[in-house]
């Protein structure tokens, strides 16, 4: 038996990856287009691993998931692939569609010819989870109640427009073609592995080499923060018991204002590489993201109730575990902050006028 994980060189793919062979899951067949975020580095304990088999991919060649659909006959597909990044969504959405609405569709139909060729017992144990976010629910006020599962989808970034779009189809394949189909909606993750796009590893970078630590807008933003590993775990609970057709909204119980975040991370990295002066000073507010949504919340009571999983990390652990993670691995960080990230940060960062 083997499962097919697409998407497994980016940050939660990988974790995932690693996460799984290292709890004794079966092999994994991995299908990445090693975009700017895949990174085989991420993979490369289980390099010699007899249990990982990579395959540089589009999931929007539905010819070619076809055909390793055929080779693998995987019990389960578990699908990470997608750009990922909003700001990004903001400076080029083509993409964004190309492979989070085009690309979710052809694996869905190369997933459906595939389950149907399969025997009936298996039929009836294969399962297709789809990692959405929480973003596809738009924003919230201060005082509103966190998003559930029925919450109104209200997506307000091309990035999300994207991801709920892709959330429909999974659905609409399941109640139009009965494909077993699971989907989580996740807040933000962090943890090792993580591109330095992203506000943590991005804050992580800059203080490290004493450059700006660039707050959007007023900073007052909220995010639910879940350690990458319960992600994880959140995902094998669901994939081993989660309902057919059902979808999980999986948090951290970690609500944090960014401003609050980056200051936690200033403070937590004093204490381990100290700087004189400390890190809080290199803050600067810059011009915000336009469309920024205000608040996440995730009420994550349908998987603890339904399911019996809870994050095991608290954001004071998760983030100690994530610095130590980044000091240990300057290599990494060094190895993906080269060639077409620098492009990156030029783009998104040279236009921000200081607040
Ligand atoms: P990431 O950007 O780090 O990694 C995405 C991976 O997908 C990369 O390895 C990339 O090469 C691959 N990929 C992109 N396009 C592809 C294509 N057409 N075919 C095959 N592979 C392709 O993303 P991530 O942060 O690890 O997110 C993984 C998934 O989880 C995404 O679906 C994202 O929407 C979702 N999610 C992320 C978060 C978060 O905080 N990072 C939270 C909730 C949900
Ligand atoms: O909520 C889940 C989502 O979390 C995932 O679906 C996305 O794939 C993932 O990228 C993440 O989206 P965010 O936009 O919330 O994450 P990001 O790390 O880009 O930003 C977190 C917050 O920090 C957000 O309010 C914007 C702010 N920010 C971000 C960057 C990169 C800054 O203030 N400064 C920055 O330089």
């Amino acid at each position: 038996m083997t499962i097919l994980v697409t998407g497994g060189a980016g940050f939660i793919g990988a974790n995932f990856v690693l996460d799984w062979l290292s709890a004794g899951g079966e092999p994994v067949v991995n299908l990445d287009k090693l975009t700017y975020a895949g990174n085989l580095a991420n993979l490369a304990s289980v390099s010699a691993d007899p249990r990982h088999h990579f395959v540089q991919g589009d999931i929007a060649d539905q010819a070619a998931v076809e055909s390793l659909l055929a080779t693998h006959r995987p019990r389960a597909i578990v699908h990470f692939a997608a750009e990922s990044h909003v700001d990004r969504s903001i400076h080029g959405p083509g993409d964004f569609i190309q492979t989070n609405v085009v690309g979710t569709f052809r694996l869905l139909e190369a997933a459906r010819g595939h389950w149907q060729s399969l025997p009936s017992g298996e039929r009836e144990a294969f399962r297709f989870l789809h990692v959405s976010t929480d973003e596809v629910y738009g924003t919230l006020a201060e005082t509103d109640p966190a998003f559930s599962e029925s919450t109104a989808y209200a997506p307000n970034s091309p990035y999300s427009a994207s991801k709920a779009a892709s959330d429909h189809l999974v659905r609409a394949w399941h109640h139009t073609y009965g494909l077993p189909v699971l989907t989580t909606n996740c807040s933000n993750n962090y943890g090792p592995f993580q591109f330095p796009e992203k506000l943590i590893p991005l804050m992580i970078a800059n203080a490290l080499e004493g450059k700006p630590l660039p707050v959007y807008g007023d900073g007052g933003q909220v995010r639910d923060w879940l350690f990458v590993g319960d992600h994880c775990e959140a995902i094998r609970t669901v994939l081993a018991r989660g309902r057919p057709g059902e979808v999980y909204n999986v948090g951290g119980n970690a609500e944090k204002r960014n401003l609050e975040v980056v200051h936690a991370l200033c403070d937590a990295l004093q204490a381990l590489r100290p700087r004189d002066g400390g890190y809080r000073d290199l803050v600067a507010f810059v011009a915000d993201r336009p469309g920024h949504d205000r608040r996440y919340a995730i009420d994550a009571r349908k998987i603890r109730d339904e399911l019996g999983w809870s994050p095991r990390e608290s954001f004071a652990s998760g983030l100690a575990r994530t610095l130590r993670w980044y000091l240990a691995n300057a290599e990494w960080v060094a190895q993906v902050r080269s060639g077409e990230y620098r492009r990156w940060i030029e783009r998104n960062y040279e236009k921000r006028v200081p607040r």
